[in-house]
């Protein structure tokens, strides 16, 4: 007999493959948030990831595959892009490529563009749980739409009261959703900044790496107010008012009555990713209105820190 579990209960690999393959959701760990896991060929379970997250159908998911040989079944992958896959796969970079015609896919996950975002994941127990389940696997980020992203598999139970079964593979060492880039005959446009920068993509591929409005490409899913805590964010601030939240970087010395953290005292980027939804997390208190935040370089993995910030500052009416 099954062994009774009720949805507050953390699973393991093999539950959680089994909630898969019965077209339901499931929370699995990678190394740059959680995300909300469903089969990527099933409308009924892609409905799931929507209604649970009440996410726009208009935004489109990303498919996370355990193998090149699964990539290759549902999208074209032409040398540039394996030549970023050769360098950062299994990792954080989500590539979007031009879908197969008759991929094994819902029209929801992409939302009826003729790309696919994928990516490999890097966390070992991701992928495993994908090999078991045996097909890709679509999955958001494993928070209410709009909210801030869950690093670890408590966040995932508090943002959705307990609702959604989580498989607990420790705190995301990255920290910040994954980098996306477009792949289109030989150009690459940088359409969500991650810990793989610019630069890095550049470096890899001897490419210059486009924005969004330098091209035709629609990155539906970028809304400007995202990521973002119940308390308003101040960003660049050189000093904390009264009341506010204090959040540091570095040497920078704002000082709050009611709360002061720092995401990196040494001023390392990589750190200060891994720590910045948890600490936003932890200021964003009933009794906190305002987070006011120090700068933080935009030098490297600084762009990704800085994007997630303005998102979580952008005016929401
Ligand atoms: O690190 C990550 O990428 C995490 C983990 C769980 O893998 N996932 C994640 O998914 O951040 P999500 O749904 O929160 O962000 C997906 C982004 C959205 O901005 C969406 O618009 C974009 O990917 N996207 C998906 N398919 C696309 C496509 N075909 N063309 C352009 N953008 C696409
Ligand atoms: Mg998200």
């Amino acid at each position: 007999m099954e062994e009774p579990r009720d949805s507050t209960q953390m699973v393991k690999i093999e539950q959680a493959a089994r909630i898969l393959q019965a077209g339901d959701v499931v929370a699995m760990p990678t190394e740059t948030v959680y995300g909300l896991a469903g089969d990527a060929s099933r409308d009924d379970a892609v409905v799931k990831i929507f209604e649970t997250k009440s996410r726009p159908r208009f935004n489109p998911l990303i498919v996370h595959c355990a193998t090149i040989e699964m990539v290759e079944t549902i999208a074209m992958f032409p040398p540039l892009a394996r030549k970023l896959a050769d360098k950062y796969w299994p990792g954080p970079l989500t590539m979007v490529l031009p879908k197969h015609v008759g991929a094994p896919l819902s029209d929801l996950v992409t939302a009826g563009l003729d790309t696919v975002a994928v990516r490999m994941p890097k966390h070992d127990m991701a992928r495993t749980l994908i090999e078991k389940a045996g097909f890709p696997v679509a999955a958001p980020s494993a928070n209410p739409s709009g909210k801030l992203s869950p690093t670890t598999a408590q966040h995932v139970l508090d943002g959705f009261d307990g609702r959604v079964p989580v498989l607990e593979g420790g705190p995301s060492v990255e920290g910040v959703e994954s980098t996306i880039v477009a792949v289109q005959d030989d150009q690459l446009i940088l359409l969500r900044p991650g810990t793989i920068s610019r630069d890095d993509l550049a470096a890899a591929t001897g490419r210059p790496v486009l924005d969004p409005e330098d091209k035709t490409i629609k990155a539906p899913g970028m809304l400007l107010s995202h990521y973002a805590p119940n308390a308003t964010v101040r960003l660049n601030a050189d000093e904390c008012l009264d009341g506010e939240a204090a959040l540091n970087f570095g040497n920078s010395k704002l000082r709050s009555k009611v709360a002061t953290l720092n995401l990196s005292p040494s001023g390392d980027l990589a750190e200060a990713a891994r720590h910045l939804f948890s600490c936003l997390r932890e200021l964003d208190r009933p009794d906190i209105r305002t987070i006011a935040v120090a700068p933080i370089s935009t030098a490297g993995l600084g762009e990704a820190i800085n994007d997630r910030l303005r998102r979580a500052a952008a005016d929401r009416s």
